[in-house]
């Protein structure tokens, strides 16, 4: 297996290569004074089976196109497979038409990523929620990894308090529940309605006095959610409030607004690149390239 990646997974990519011993191969970019993108990659990877490892996050939009420009590159070259990691999938909240006129994100982006002609698609906790299986919105084989256990065994390492675990929706039960079987402790599920892109309400209760609460979710984006949710346990009496969260995008001024809310240690990975990544998710990768990625053949792959 020979890793490729795009530019802003270089540091995932190295250290995916270091743990499993694969070869890393390059991929020069550039943008053109107008705003298209070149990739060029820079070794022959002929008759080769290369994993992209392809960060779709931060300017997700731009970095889609530079993953469809370099999966073209790939099979141009006459590459035998190619499988792609993207750690964060975006654009999977918007899973239904909510109003008239408006699109299933997930399953337009969806297509959009299996139309350039993939093997296959790792993921790290995508936000599935309408859509229950990843297979609803590709037809080719998925990977759906969690780093839920290895946020939480770090947590347990560092902290080893006695917690009470709280998810802030009811999308989040999937996560909070892995928790929950690993810690063999309860949990909790609150109903969030959404009112608008920084404005959530959060209904529900939990038995949290003197307790340190645990919240498990799969994205902290504006710290909306997270911050209320803070609030809300450390004003109905927990003793302390920690968070795991595996996809840290942190818009703008997240952070802050979670330490003003109260929030004490906020645990992520580096699905995304962001300052304050405590577990990296590379073993998680590396190990299911060496323990599942059988060869496929290219004539196979071109029917
Ligand atoms: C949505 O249900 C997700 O699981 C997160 O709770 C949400 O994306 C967080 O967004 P924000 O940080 O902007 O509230």
């Amino acid at each position: 297996m020979i890793i490729v990646h795009g530019s802003t997974s270089e540091s995932l990519a190295k250290a995916v290569s270091k743990e499993g011993n694969f070869k890393l191969s390059s991929v020069i970019t550039r943008t053109f004074p107008d705003g298209e993108q070149y990739v060029r990659i820079s070794d022959n990877l002929e008759g080769e089976d290369v994993v992209l490892i392809q960060s779709l996050w931060p300017n997700t939009d731009r970095l889609i196109i530079e993953y469809c420009l370099i999966v073209d590159a790939l099979k141009g070259m006459g590459c035998n497979s190619i499988s792609v990691v993207i750690p964060y999938l975006p654009y999977m909240r918007q899973d239904k038409r909510f109003k008239l006129g408006e699109p299933i994100s997930a399953k337009a982006i969806s297509s959009l990523i299996e139309s350039v002609g993939i093997n296959r698609l790792v993921t790290i906790d995508p936000h599935l929620h309408r859509f229950r299986e990843l297979s609803e919105i590709f037809s080719i084989e998925c990977i759906n990894l969690s780093a839920v256990p290895i946020m939480v065994e770090y947590y347990m390492k560092n902290f080893k308090n006695d917690v009470i675990l709280i998810g802030p929706d009811r999308e989040s039960e999937q996560f909070v529940k892995v928790a929950s079987r690993l810690l063999n402790v309860p949990y909790f599920i609150f109903e969030k309605e959404r009112l608008g892109d920084r404005e959530v309400i959060l209904r529900g209760e939990a038995t949290i006095k003197n307790k340190v609460a645990l919240i498990v979710d799969d994205i902290v984006s504006t710290g909306t959610t997270l911050a209320n949710i803070v609030q809300f346990l450390l004003d109905n009496g927990a003793s302390r409030v920690d968070a795991l969260i595996s996809h840290a995008l942190l818009i703008g001024d997240a952070l802050e607004r979670l330490k003003k809310a109260g929030l004490s240690n906020l645990i992520t990975t580096d699905t995304v690149p962001n300052p304050i990544m405590t577990v990296s998710v590379a073993p998680l990768i590396s190990s299911i390239i060496k323990s599942n990625f059988a060869k496929i053949s290219g004539e196979e792959w071109r029917r």
